[in-house]
């Protein structure tokens, strides 16, 4: 897709799958954080006009909404900080937030502040946030510009500085692999954005690795800023462009939430989104059922490290930490693994109290772990 010119532009079907992710993900966000805190926060740097061509809500109508809802079951408040630069789209997004408004009760409105500014991102956002005292307060930042690379890694490090901050970034990765390399100006683009020029080395990378290499190295960024724990979700539009959401929060429970919101946007793979109309979509095998046979050969390599065994609560935790897959997705892979006789289990029932060894002579445990390598 290419940039858009006008205030409001048709929506893709990779743009309503990061909708999904952000819904999805904020619907286990918000009740878990105002169960302990009185205001929650909500900030887009890169806001757009609040809906698509076909009236199809914007990023911040669909946070919104899924606070209203938060809200009914809380007495608790929420802010939403919203910039965006270009002043027809500002307009447009004060109508649709005020339509949002409007179709809530007075009583959760009234709870639910909007504050939304015209004007460049940075460092405007990051002041405002220090100015009203959100940052050390619960906060999720959206920084979802047209794919950049255009978020500087300072703001990242200063939001990274809190504990209670999340972030998700959108990082294309053609534009520095196409033009930096002959480019001054492009490639301080990317020192910029990732805080060193470490990234550089992609343009020693074979072609089939620049966007992975790149995309890794963002992580590591992310992870520098102080975002202990990353994930990515692949999106790729009708023109086969890719796109990054990066996401990173320094608490495991928001990890096993964001991975928990990625499978249900992907059910077969958990990291990506194809556009259906990219054509080389059409040459890939559908998968309809979870493809979890490199979790059943990552857990048996580690089961099989460990002379005693491991826990489930071990293969669990190591399963969020390490792999694509969920701490869910565990005790099924355990099953299968004990049904093909390559582990045995003590107690045979398979629950937190369940240890898992590795059976004397194991058959194989499933095909190669092509997705485990993804990490
Ligand atoms: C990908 S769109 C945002 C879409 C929106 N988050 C959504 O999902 O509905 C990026 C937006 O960032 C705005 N923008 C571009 N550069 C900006 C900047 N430096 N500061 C603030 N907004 C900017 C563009 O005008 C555009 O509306």
């Amino acid at each position: 897709m290419a940039v858009p010119k006008d205030a409001v532009w048709e929506r893709d079907p990779h743009t309503a799958a990061k909708h999904d992710l952000l819904k999805q993900y904020l619907e286990a966000w918000a009740p878990i954080l105002l169960s302990r805190h009185d205001v929650i926060t909500y900030a887009e740097g890169f806001a757009g006009a609040g809906v698509y061509k076909q009236g199809e809500p914007g990023s911040p109508v669909v946070a919104y909404e899924v606070f209203a809802r938060a809200l009914h079951r809380s007495p608790k408040r929420v802010r939403l900080v919203l910039m965006e630069e270009d002043p027809r789209r500002v307009e447009e997004l004060q109508r649709q937030m005020a339509l949002a408004q409007s179709r809530n009760r007075e009583d959760i409105a009234a709870r639910l502040s909007i504050d939304i500014e015209q004007g460049d991102f940075h460092p405007a956002l990051l002041r405002k946030l220090q100015r009203t005292g959100r940052l050390g307060k619960p906060l999720f930042v959206l920084l979802d510009s047209f794919g950049g690379p255009d978020i500087p890694y300072s703001l990242l490090h200063e939001l990274g500085r809190y504990r209670s901050t999340e972030v998700m970034v959108t990082f294309e990765p053609a534009f520095l692999t196409r033009f930096a390399e002959r480019h001054d100006g492009h490639r301080q683009l990317g020192d910029e954005a990732f805080g060193s020029q470490e990234w550089q080395h992609v343009f020693r990378q074979p072609s089939s690795h620049k966007f992975t290499f790149l995309r890794e190295q963002y992580r590591a960024t992310l992870r520098q800023a102080g975002f202990t724990h990353t994930l990515y979700f692949e999106m790729v539009d009708e023109g086969g462009r890719k796109l990054y959401l990066i996401f990173g929060t320094q608490h495991e429970r928001g990890l096993e939430k964001m991975k928990d919101a990625m499978w249900k946007v992907d059910p077969s793979y958990g990291i990506r989104y194809r556009d259906p109309r990219d054509t080389e979509q059409q040459m890939l095998d559908l998968v309809f059922e979870p493809d979890t046979a490199p979790l059943r050969r990552i857990l048996h390599d580690f089961i099989s490290e460990a002379p005693k065994g491991r826990t489930v609560p071990e293969l669990q935790r190591y399963t969020l930490l390490e792999t694509v897959y969920r701490p869910a997705q565990v005790i099924t892979a355990v099953r299968q693994l004990r049904e093909s006789g390559a582990v045995t289990t003590e107690p045979r029932a398979i629950n937190t109290k369940t240890r898992v060894s590795a059976a004397a002579t194991s058959p194989s445990a499933g095909p190669s772990a092509e997705q485990g390598a993804l990490w």
